[in-house]
Order: structure tokens, then C-alpha cells, then sequence
């Protein structure tokens, strides 16, 4: 009997995959491209028709589709600059290096603003994007500052860095989604040789992992603890369903975070952990077919409810990392690009359309009513990131571009 020859047949098939995979690639960062050029100049129109001349960031559009910008203030005000950082390092064009610059270089003040907690999603995502494409020294020295500015949060008898001020029913609230603000300190200890930021960020890490979930391995959005005692107050919700339920961006921000937590200490617990979000996030029976949540997987129950397409894209850019790390690392990568390929198909807005966001269909607070089905800019950035991520792994590159050159 004769036999085929395979290894031609198998290096055709390589190539072909290869080749396919860079199409798409071109495919969608050249959709995104088109439609960040257009948000450019929405954002450039809005911001001379505003009301204060310090807003400057495009956030997301309302329900009739007018745009939303905010001030560096805003919880929102550094994704914009990511995006624009994360379209220079595809396609190392100075275009967009030169307009994320000054997107970025608002956001330098906000580093000794210690009113919040959202020091990482500000800061860490503009200017730390631009110090680890650029290398500029200015940059360098304001992650530094943020994250001295981050740790004044932080109470020891408790263990945890605080989330908001001024809360009436809280004393000291935690929320799951403050695991983010981490790779900031633990950048901050690397750049700077100061190990307080890394320890800090991992008496946070492990005191969430304490309170913050249950035992199915979901997590609560809020925890309140007695600043006194350090005991824990009250176990809630602010943004999901009840306080019982799985809102489902929380469940990304732990996953991200705790896959974060053991790229940065090689701690195996936090590796486990993340796994076992993994699991939960996968195993629960109200995930849709395409794997885009609704809001939160515990309203879902109650029927038909808004997807979260915001949840569904930290999701896919985490599991592309987790991927690299776990023995289950097939699978959550093969869970990352059915997630990829749903947004790439379903989500997207028609070409400019939806005044230049790329992805429809994100829930920032369905119970204050208030940006529901909508597109949100932290969607549009955690696409933009596993969009990379999902590219450097077909390139067979590690899938954190974290040495700081667009060669690499
Ligand atoms: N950090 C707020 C949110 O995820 O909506």
C-alpha cells in the first residue's frame, strides 16, 4: 500500500491557517482603525459643543446614541488613550502614537488624586500603555506616584486597599472589581525596586480571595468590612442583581485579576482560583451558545435580560493569558477565540455606525438604569487587548507584551 506524504500536506495546512488568521486580523484592526478615527472626531465635536472644558474622553453612547465624554475624574477617562496605544502597537503607525498622546498626557495629573480607587483603570491603561510602548521616563515616574497615591487606600487591620469614599451604607467597601488596580503596584515595585506596592497588592489579592467569594466559586460584587476589626460588615451588590448573584462583569474582573495576580507572584493559589472563576463562568447554565453573558448570570434566570458584552471581552483577554499558564490551557484558549469570533460576528456595529465604538451590546448599571445595551469603552478596550493577545499567540509570542518595544 502506498502511503501519502503527510508533512507537506500538514506544512500546506499551516501556512494556510497562518495566512487566514492574518487576514482576520486585518480584517478586524482595520474595522478598528475605521471606527477609531470616527470616535476621534465625534469625541473632537463633543468636546467643543461641552458644557466644561475638561471633558475630553469618549465613555459610551446613551440610548438615543449621543455620545457620552467625561473628565479625567471619571472612572472611564483612560481606556479611550489604551485603545489608541493598543492601535499603535498593531500596527506601529506614529499616527496613532500621536493621537494617543494627548489623551494620555490629561491623565498624568490625576496620579495624586487619592479619592479612588480606579487609580489602575485611569492611570495603568493610558499611561501605562504609553510607558511600556515608549519607554519615556515621564511616564515611569507617574505610575510610581499613582501607585503611592493608591496605596494611601489601604488599611492594614483590614488588609485591603478601600473602593469609594462616602458611602452611607458602607464603612469600608471592597469590590471584586478593584483586583484590576493591582498590576499597576505590582508594575510600580518593578519600576521603582520598592516591594511595599507588591505586598500590598497581594494582602488585597489574598483578603478578596478570602471574603470575596462563595463556595460554586462565584464572587460578590461588594464587600464592607468594620475598619475597626477588620471583620467583614456586610456582603452585597451594587451594580448586579441581588446581592446573592453573579453580576457578570465582576466574575471577569476576578478572573482577569487573579490570572493577573499569578502572572505577577507564581503563586499557584491564584492560579487555582482564577481556574475555578474559569469554571464557574463556563459551567453556569445560563451562559448563552455564543458566550457573551447577560448582565448578571442570576437575572438571566429571570428571562430574556441585556447581554454584557463589556464581560465577554475582559473574559476572552484573560483566558488567552490563563491559557499560557494553566494545564487546561487549550480549552480556555479555545473558549477565548469562540468568545473573539462571536464579538467579531454579532457585536460589531455596522462601519461608521454607532459614532465609532466597536463592539454594541455592553451593560455598565442595569439597576441605576443607567448605560443598558449600549457600547462602553472598557468593551472596546479588553476587545482591542485580546485582539492582540490572540495575535501574539498565533505569532508564537509570549501574550504579554509587557518588555515595553513595539519589536517585540
Ligand atoms: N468598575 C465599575 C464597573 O465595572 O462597572
Amino acid at each position: 500500500m502506498k502511503i501519502k506524504p503527510i508533512l507537506p500536506f500538514l506544512l500546506c495546512s499551516a501556512v494556510s491557517f497562518n495566512a487566514s488568521a492574518q487576514k482576520n486580523d486585518a480584517k478586524t484592526f482595520g474595522f478598528a482603525a475605521h471606527q477609531t478615527k470616527l470616535l476621534l472626531n465625534e469625541t473632537a465635536k463633543a468636546k467643543a459643543a461641552a458644557a466644561r472644558p475638561n471633558l475630553f474622553s469618549p465613555r459610551a453612547l446613551d440610548g438615543s446614541g449621543n455620545l457620552l465624554i467625561v473628565s479625567p475624574k471619571d472612572w472611564c477617562s483612560g481606556f479611550f488613550a489604551g485603545n489608541l496605544w493598543f492601535l499603535y502597537e498593531y500596527s506601529g503607525d506614529k499616527f496613532w502614537k500621536e493621537q494617543s498622546e494627548p489623551f494620555t498626557v490629561v491623565m498624568e495629573a490625576e496620579k495624586t488624586n487619592g479619592g479612588t480607587h480606579d487609580m489602575g483603570f485611569k492611570l495603568y491603561n493610558s499611561v501605562g500603555n504609553a510607558y511600556r510602548l515608549t519607554h519615556e521616563q515621564k511616564y515611569k515616574d507617574d505610575i510610581i506616584e499613582a501607585a503611592k497615591t493608591l496605596i494611601t487606600r489601604f488599611n492594614p487591620t483590614i488588609g485591603s486597599l478601600k473602593s469609594w469614599d462616602n458611602r452611607k451604607e458602607w464603612k469600608f467597601p471592597v469590590i471584586i472589581d478593584n483586583m484590576m488596580n493591582l498590576e499597576l503596584l505590582f508594575e510600580a515595585t518593578k519600576l521603582s525596586g520598592d516591594s511595599s506596592f507588591y505586598k500590598i497588592a497581594v494582602t488585597h489579592a489574598n483578603t478578596t480571595l478570602k471574603n470575596h467569594f462563595r463556595a460554586d466559586n462565584s464572587s460578590y460584587h461588594v464587600i464592607d468590612y468594620d475598619p475597626g476589626t477588620g471583620q467583614v460588615a456586610h456582603k452585597q451588590t451594587h451594580q448586579g442583581f441581588a446581592d446573592s448573584s453573579a453580576w457578570a462583569r465582576g466574575q471577569a474582573w476576578g478572573l482577569y485579576g487573579y490570572t493577573m495576580c499569578y502572572r505577577e507572584t507564581g503563586n499557584k493559589i491564584y492560579l487555582q482560583q482564577a481556574e475555578k472563576i474559569a469554571k464557574y463562568i463556563f459551567g453556569n447554565p445560563q451562559m448563552p451558545a455564543d458566550l457573551v453573558p447577560y448582565w448578571d448570570y442570576d437575572a438571566a434566570k429571570q428571562g430574556n435580560q441585556p447581554r454584557d458584552a463589556s464581560a465577554a471581552a475582559v473574559t476572552a483577554s484573560a483566558l488567552y493569558e490563563l491559557s499560557t499558564y494553566s494545564t487546561n490551557g487549550k480549552a480556555y484558549k479555545k473558549k477565548a477565540d469562540k468568545i473573539i469570533n462571536s464579538l467579531n460576528k454579532s457585536y460589531q456595529p455596522q462601519p461608521d455606525s454607532a459614532r465609532g465604538f466597536l463592539l454594541l451590546h455592553s451593560t455598565g448599571h442595569k439597576p441605576a438604569n443607567s448605560e443598558i445595551d449600549v457600547p462602553i469603552i472598557y468593551a472596546d478596550y479588553y476587545y482591542l487587548e485580546a485582539l492582540l493577545r490572540q495575535k501574539r499567540l498565533a505569532d508564537k509570542k509570549p501574550v504579554i507584551n509587557a518588555v515595553g518595544t513595539l519589536k517585540n
